[in-house]
């Protein structure tokens, strides 16, 4: 099978890596792809949010897949155009991405799904967003409605703040506060048909001990001994099999990657975001330990077929993945930074190095061009031994400015 990635990120690094390393996978074509991608697929300089020409593309190349990645695509309907022009494409269309592209849209899809989740209000004026804010009390959570790459968030017990985050969104979802550990659970879908990936863990604040601004992640690892054993039945029951039920219900049936951010507060299980691609970067990590092939899984959703692909089986141990963000992320990254270290780093037993916003520069330097820049992935026969490996990697990586956590994976709920 011929396949075509679109996107340029760390997560789409991680699923071209894991098709490269697919035995059903002939050829992995990117676009526009990385640096890091560049050993493993062939790079094509197409703009991944202009659909035609990422149909063209993949008419030209004769893949047999597309895989879109980010959201943005998606939303802009990316995965609409293949599949108009007959090729199979694992993403959601247009209408179903807004499941991750408007915040108010999915809280409307949970109401009607009866999706446990935390109670909301839609704000478009000051008055409502103060009147929110001193109905639901502190800590004060406010979410731009729009797509935002994680950063439009703000969780604080600052009222001023909460209000001028607020206020400077065109509209806002103001919501309940979420106690208890957050976990990620992903599921594949054909629009009918819902295969649920292992849990990860995403650690989304810039700073050790979850200080700081939300990032889009800052690592990730997979899997979580701690979580309750049902904890993967009892939300397709209660939150993946209604949703997708939901959308099929009203017409615009969601196919591809259904990410559910769950909270495990001390009420149950609530959701606190849906996704409509893989997680950034906690798919770096569970793809190092899916032993299922990846194609057979995003054809099978493509093509409305996964019902006779099973449930995704997982290689037993661990996998970490810590990102190297560089200077001032997630408020304003410097970019243009050389990196060092990648190959050396590359070259340690069990880990990958992913690519994210990385670039050659006209002296054939390999510098940042993000604000996550790159990660480090690693899988161990124990969670302590993924760290560690994981660890190693980054201290070989030097970045001028560059940051990064020390506790990822290190201090888990109980
Ligand atoms: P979102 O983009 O909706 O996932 O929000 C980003 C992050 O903000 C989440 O991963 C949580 O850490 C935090 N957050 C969002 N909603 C809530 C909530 N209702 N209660 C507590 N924390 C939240
Ligand atoms: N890791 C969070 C996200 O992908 O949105």
């Amino acid at each position: 099978m011929k396949v075509l990635v679109i996107g340029t990120g760390g997560r789409e690094h991680a699923l071209s890596l894991a098709l490269s390393r697919d035995p059903q996978v002939t050829e992995v074509h990117a676009a526009p792809g990385n640096p890091g991608m560049a050993s493993i697929a062939t790079l094509h300089p197409v703009d991944p949010l202009d659909g035609s020409a990422v149909a063209d593309l993949a008419v030209r190349t004769g893949v047999d897949l597309v895989v879109v990645g980010p959201e943005a695509p998606l939303v802009a309907g990316v995965a609409d155009a293949v599949r108009e022009a007959g090729v199979a494409c694992f993403g959601p269309s247009r209408e179903a991405a807004q499941l991750e592209g408007s915040k108010a849209f999915a809280k409307q899809i949970m109401a009607a799904a009866e999706v446990p989740t935390a109670m909301a209000r839609v704000c478009e004026t000051p008055e409502q967003v103060a009147d929110a804010l001193d109905t639901f009390g502190a800590p004060y959570v406010v979410k731009d409605d729009a797509l935002a790459a994680g950063k439009g968030v703000v969780v604080t017990d600052d009222r001023e703040a909460a209000l001028a985050h607020g206020v400077a969104c065109d509209r806002v979802v103001i919501e309940e506060y979420l106690d208890g550990p957050e976990v990620s659970l992903f599921a594949i879908t054909d629009g009918e048909t819902v295969l649920p990936l292992q849990p990860a863990q995403d650690f989304k604040r810039a700073l050790d001990g979850d200080e700081g601004p939300n990032t889009g992640g800052m690592g990730a690892y997979t899997p979580l001994d701690w979580a309750p054993e049902d904890l993967v039945a009892d939300v397709c029951r209660r939150v993946l099999v209604p949703t997708v039920k939901e959308m099929a219900s009203r017409g615009t049936p969601f196919q591809g990657l259904l990410y559910a951010g769950l909270a495990l507060s001390s009420r149950g299980v609530r959701v606190v975001e849906f996704n409509a691609r893989f997680g950034d970067p906690e798919t770096q990590a569970l793809l190092m330990l899916l032993k299922t092939p990846l194609s057979a899984l995003l054809h099978g959703a493509a093509t409305g077929r996964l019902g006779e692909v099973g449930l995704p089986q997982w290689h037993d141990g661990a996998a970490v993945t810590v990102v190297i963000a560089s200077e001032d992320y997630p408020q304003a990254p410097v970019t243009g930074d050389r990196i060092e270290g990648v190959d050396e780093a590359n070259a340690l037993e069990g880990v990958d190095v992913i690519h994210a916003g990385t670039k050659i520069d006209e002296d054939g330097d390999l510098v940042t061009a993000g604000g996550r820049v790159l990660s480090v992935t690693a899988v161990g026969c124990s969670l302590a031994e993924a760290r560690e490996r994981a660890y190693a990697g980054v201290d070989l990586i030097s970045i001028r400015g560059a940051h990064h956590r020390r506790d990822i994976a290190l201090h888990l709920p109980s």
